[in-house]
């Protein structure tokens, strides 16, 4: 069960450094059956040309005692924002966080041209889905057994990023794919 806690309301987003990789790890770990590993965030921060990374922290709070809450990387490739990666606390889910996280990379997104947000979301993430299709990402296609431990399809989603953003804004309005 998801409680609501009121230490992580007020919160800003920053792009995310290699000084903040102990505590993106911390909530990776804690978040995924499959976590990236340092090795794979160091790749992304230093040698991917394409991955941004942001992460939300507790407003107010000054360094080095300013919690990180929640992070996202993506990809700015050519005209394709690219959701890669997205966790937040477990203790500060459901407060908009990843929302606001998304929300911001599509902006920048935007700034750079990109026309269009896709992402792969395990196919029982009931909540990574739900949390998508609130932001108005749409399924589009299926890869099977795509992920491992445990075994399981990814889903994959969309969204239009030339217009404005309702609930409704995408390529496909298609509530359900199969595989
Ligand atoms: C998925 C995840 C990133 C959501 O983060 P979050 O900060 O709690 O999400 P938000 O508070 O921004 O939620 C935004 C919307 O998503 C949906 N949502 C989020 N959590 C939900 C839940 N537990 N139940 C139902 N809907 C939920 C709701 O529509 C919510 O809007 P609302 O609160 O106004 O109803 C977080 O649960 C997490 O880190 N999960 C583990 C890692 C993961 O699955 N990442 C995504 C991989 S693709």
């Amino acid at each position: 069960m998801v409680t609501r806690t009121s230490i992580c309301l007020d919160f800003d987003v920053r792009p995310l450094h290699s000084a903040d990789l102990d505590d993106v790890l911390a909530i990776e770990q804690s978040s995924f059956p499959e976590p990236w590993t340092r090795g794979m965030f160091e790749a992304e921060l230093q040698g991917n040309p394409f991955a941004r990374f942001l992460g939300a922290f507790r407003a107010g709070a000054m360094p080095p005692a300013k919690p990180l809450l929640g992070y996202l990387c993506y990809w700015v490739v050519f005209e394709e924002l690219r959701l890669m990666n997205l966790a937040v606390r477990q203790d500060c889910r459901r407060q908009g966080i990843a929302n606001r996280l998304v929300r911001r990379a599509m902006e920048e997104g935007r700034t750079h041209g990109t026309t269009r947000a896709l992402l792969e979301v395990r196919a029982g993430n009931r909540v990574g889905r739900l949390l998508y299709e609130a932001l108005g990402f749409r399924p589009y296609g299926c890869r099977r057994s795509y992920y491992t431990n445990p075994n399981e399809d990814a889903i994959l989603m969309q969204l239009s990023l030339t217009n404005t953003i309702h609930a409704n804004d995408s390529f496909h309005d298609k509530g359900e794919v199969s595989c």
